[in-house]
């Protein structure tokens, strides 16, 4: 009797394996019979797929996503390009970038009596926007560090800051891990870069922890259309100062900036 049920149920099992051959031989041979268009169709949509994805890693999102190697290769390759490209005003970065900097120190010497020069830290300095800016100003006596990962982007900030040799440095480093003690910088400044860090909370922490207590912070947050085109590398501009404040930062100021940048500052407590 227990042997009649077994081979019942075994026999059951051949059936249902029978019949799930059938239709999986079934399915084969309606694929297989699909007209060529079908299979043209499903590989240029794959390839356009890949190539949308490939478009906003490389280009919209300059290597973002792909780690610091990848973002300093394409700078690397894009930096005879990228002044043109740019295009920057240097009235307005004078005004908008350098004059609260001085202003910062001049206040500070004001209060600590100190004459000593300042120690300027510019992170993602590409061809030295920054420290163009700031030694422009006749009135600027400090040092600024220059520091970046594309060795290439630094070549031209040096050939363009060559007359300014004695008062600049410049250094091939990631942002995400800064070579230099805690509280060593008057001021640290970063500038349309941190969307291109991986870990871009933990490079502004870096940035605060070699601040100078007093010292100046001045970043950009990633705004406007195309910032969603880079998912998780900006918040919103009041979040980012919210956040910003709980870095032990004081005085947190977002202003507007340019199309794609708000600029915020703060000085360490
Ligand atoms: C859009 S450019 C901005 C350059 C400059 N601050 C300016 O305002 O013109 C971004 C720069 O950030 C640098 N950069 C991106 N990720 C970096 C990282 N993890 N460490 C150091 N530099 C980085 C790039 O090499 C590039 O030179």
């Amino acid at each position: 009797m227990r042997i009649g049920i077994t081979s019942g149920l075994t026999h059951a099992r051949i059936l249902e394996a029978e019949a799930l051959c059938t239709t999986i031989r079934a399915i084969r041979e309606k694929c297989v019979a699909m007209p060529a268009w079908v299979y043209i169709l499903i590989g240029t949509i794959a390839v356009g797929l890949i190539g949308l994805v490939l478009y906003w890693q490389l280009v919209v999102a300059e290597g973002a996503y792909l780690g610091t190697r990848i973002v300093a290769l394409l700078y690397d390759w894009f930096a005879p390009h990228y002044d043109r490209v740019k295009q920057y005003d240097k009235t307005s970065d004078a005004i908008v970038l350098a004059m609260p900097i001085m202003r910062h120190l001049a206040r500070r010497r004001a209060m600590t009596g100190h004459p000593s020069s300042a120690v300027v830290l510019d992170v993602g300095t590409g061809t030295g926007r920054l420290p163009d800016a700031l030694l422009s100003q006749s009135r600027f006596r400090g040092h600024i560090v220059a520091l970046d990962a594309s060795g290439r982007m630094l070549s031209l900030a040096k050939a363009k800051l060559a007359s300014h040799a004695d008062r600049i440095t410049f250094l091939q480093r990631d942002a995400q891990r800064l070579p230099f003690d805690a509280d060593t910088f008057d001021v640290v400044t970063c500038l349309e870069a941190l969307e291109f860090m991986r870990d871009w909370r933990g490079a502004v922490k870096e940035m605060v922890r070699v601040l100078k207590p007093g010292g100046l912070l001045m970043v950009s947050n990633r705004i406007g259309p195309d910032a969603w085109k880079l998912p998780g590398r900006a918040l919103p501009t009041e979040a980012f100062v919210a956040w910003l404040s709980e870095l032990n930062l004081q005085q947190v100021q977002p202003q507007r900036w340019l199309v794609d940048y708000d600029l915020v500052i703060g000085i360490k407590g």
